[in-house]
């Protein structure tokens, strides 16, 4: 067990990555807050932890949103009593179109799901990690944190300002006992690539995009977000960690 007694905190935990990282830390001994838009989903996730013997519950969250990420580290710190872990992974795809036909809304909308709520969540999460001595912190960027993807740009944005963002916390609170990093995983199937993957071209496309002529798996990238959670990684800070079958050595 590598967090016993550990509080984690994890957006988006009712699918994909964060159902498995929730499901992971509470394995190796945390206490899992598990948030996510959709209820439904969150609360299955809770289900899951508990029937594997371990501890967790749910607090809805939109993440874009400033005051729910408030509430939500109130709420984890009134039920738990500290935070020590924050995966900050709730994110969507968003429109596909070029710049020039990008719609302004849907730039608005990803720019807030995808960026803004890593910032929100760690505006709540620092103060607190602060009062306990220290904390880790873990950012979901991508591989498109890196580089470009025709058709994407909101998404490319937001996760190249999610690398940014995760740089600074190291050099604001690096001798505060605060360590953040960020994540770039290759492709991986999830509710998030369903679509996009279903279309033949298109998964043919993405897996001659990764040299191991593969995709991703999901449990290939919580390894890593949990490695980088314990201390383990004790110095490694700032940094940006790429699980991709090799897709940004191309
Ligand atoms: N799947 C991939 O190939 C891939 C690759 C690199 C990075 N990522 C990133 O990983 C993260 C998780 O994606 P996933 O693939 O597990 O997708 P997923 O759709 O399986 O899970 C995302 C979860 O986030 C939740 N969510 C969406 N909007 C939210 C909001 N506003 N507030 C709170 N929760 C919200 C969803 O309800 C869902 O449970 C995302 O940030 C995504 O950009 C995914």
């Amino acid at each position: 067990m590598k967090l016993d007694d550990k509080v984690a905190v994890v957006s988006g935990g009712g699918s994909g990555f964060g159902r498995a990282m929730s499901l992971l830390y509470a394995k190796e001994g945390a206490k899992v807050v598990v948030s996510d838009i959709i209820s439904e989903r969150g609360e299955e996730t809770i289900d899951l932890i508990t029937k594997d013997g371990g501890e967790a519950i749910f607090i809805k969250a939109d993440a874009s949103s400033a005051s729910d990420n408030e509430k939500l580290i109130k709420q984890t710190v009134d039920h738990y009593g500290r935070l020590d872990i924050a995966f900050n992974n709730a994110g969507i795809g968003g429109s596909s179109a070029p710049i020039g036909e990008y719609p302004v809304e849907a730039w608005d909308k990803i720019i807030a799901v995808n960026l803004s709520s890593v910032f929100y969540g760690m505006r709540f999460q620092i103060p607190q990690m602060l009062k306990n001595g220290g904390g880790v912190i873990v950012n979901m960027a991508s591989i498109l944190g890196q580089v470009g993807f025709a058709g994407a740009c909101g998404y490319v944005a937001a996760k190249h300002g999610v690398v940014g963002l995760t740089k600074n916390v190291a050099l604001e609170y690096g001798k505060q006992g605060i360590r953040a990093n960020s994540v770039g995983p290759g492709f991986v199937e999830t509710n998030l690539t369903h679509d996009l993957i279903e279309n033949k071209d298109a998964y043919d496309f993405l897996v001659y995009k990764h040299p191991m002529g593969r995709l991703g798996k999901v449990d290939e990238i919580v390894d890593l977000v949990l490695w980088l959670s314990s201390d383990r990684a004790s110095f490694c800070n700032g940094g940006y960690y790429t699980v991709d079958g090799g897709y940004l050595a191309k």
